[in-house]
């Protein structure tokens, strides 16, 4: 199953109260994604001098990037409340009209998945979003009459994982939208010694650095590195954590040197050994190895594509040379007569 995966960047169970205990509550404390900071800065400045919510934002990127710890800081940084909910969760328009009617002024309301509402349910946070009004049909047929209910003012902060599947009126009404990144080694580096901090766990330089560099620059799949090397240092050694130790530790998940897994490199393998280094299509690779091509898609390909090991082609994906030589394979030499292989 993937959600248990460690390097999965979705969270699973059992990340729940470690990661609230390891979440920033303010952006003094969140690490990297300085551009977005930079901006969210001022927005929030100017909201506040103006005395007027936040203008609505989106924010989108890979799993475990940080987008409900950054939705939480928002509100904190507001001095307003957050109401979570999330895209699947509000099944019917009545649904979102209840938590709607139910905000407090300025109050903020995060709905995470959000490219998965409903049509029907989108349709009464157009207005909502543009006007604070809710519009409500009452009675049926030609005797049919609309009214309209005024909603408190509120600013609607919506995470996604997949901008590409929302909806161009719903991504219209976001008065900014910001896209997180996977973060540099420099930020992960932090990451790993903050929680290390507030972990308690003595970690050197050199632990701190090998988990790094593993963690796929996503702070959720460090933070469970970190946690993963802490209980193996502390049974196996005296609990601190040197580069030895953490090397072990992760080579024992059977996380590569650049926090591959073994269905990273079945997908590389499969398009490499099955399919010629490709091109071929997503969900071909995803029947190939057993797994959904939304999780592929969520979590597996956007790392890979990061490190450039795959390429996104009109005609699918690709294998890289960098991606033959990571997996130690001979560059393919498919290409036919006269013409240029990948990188020739
Ligand atoms: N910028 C950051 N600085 C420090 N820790 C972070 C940062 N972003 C995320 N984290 C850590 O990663 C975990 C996952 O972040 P989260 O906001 O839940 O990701 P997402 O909602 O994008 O899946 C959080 O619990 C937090 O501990
Ligand atoms: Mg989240």
């Amino acid at each position: 199953m993937t959600a248990d995966r460690i390097i999965a960047g979705a969270p699973n169970e059992e990340d729940e109260p470690f990661e609230t205990s390891l979440r920033p509550r303010r952006l003094t404390e969140y690490i990297g994604q300085n551009k977005v900071k930079d901006n969210l800065k001022i927005s929030i400045a100017a909201a506040q001098q103006r005395g007027e919510p936040l203008d609505h934002v989106l924010l989108y990127g890979p799993p475990g990037l940080g987008k409900t710890t950054l939705a939480n800081i928002i509100a904190a940084e507001m001095g307003v409340s957050v109401r979570t909910t999330s895209g699947p969760a509000i099944e019917r328009p009545g649904d979102l009209a209840a938590i709607l009617t139910n905000l407090q002024q300025d109050d903020v309301l995060f709905i995470d998945e959000v490219h998965r509402l409903a049509r029907a349910v989108e349709e009464i946070l157009y207005p909502a979003m543009e006007d604070w009004a809710l519009d409500l049909v009452l009675g049926k047929g030609p005797g049919a009459r609309s009214m309209r209910l005024a909603l408190p003012r509120f600013t609607l902060i919506g995470a996604t994982t997949r901008y590409a599947m929302m909806s161009p009126p719903l991504r219209d009404r976001f008065g900014s939208v910001y896209r997180l990144d996977f973060y540099d080694a420099d930020a992960i580096v932090q990451i790993v010694a903050r929680s290390a901090r507030l972990l308690e766990v003595e970690l050197d330089e050199g632990g701190t650095r090998e988990i790094a560099r593993r963690s796929r620059g996503t702070p959720r799949v460090a933070n469970r590195l970190l946690k993963r090397v802490r209980d193996f240092a502390q049974v196996m050694a005296d609990g601190s954590i040197t580069t030895e130790i953490a090397q072990e530790a992760l080579a024992r998940l059977e996380i590569d040197q650049l926090g591959l897994d073994d269905v990273d490199h079945k997908v590389l393998l499969t398009v490499i050994e099955k399919f010629d280094g490709g091109p071929v299509g997503l969900d071909t690779i995803a029947a190939a190895i057993s797994e959904e091509a939304d999780t592929i898609m969520d979590v597996y390909e956007p790392y890979l594509l990061q490190l450039g090991f795959l390429q996104r082609t009109p005609r699918g994906r690709v294998a890289t040379k960098a991606a033959y030589e990571h997996l130690g394979l001979p560059p393919h030499g498919r290409a036919p007569a006269g013409q240029p292989t990948l990188w020739s």
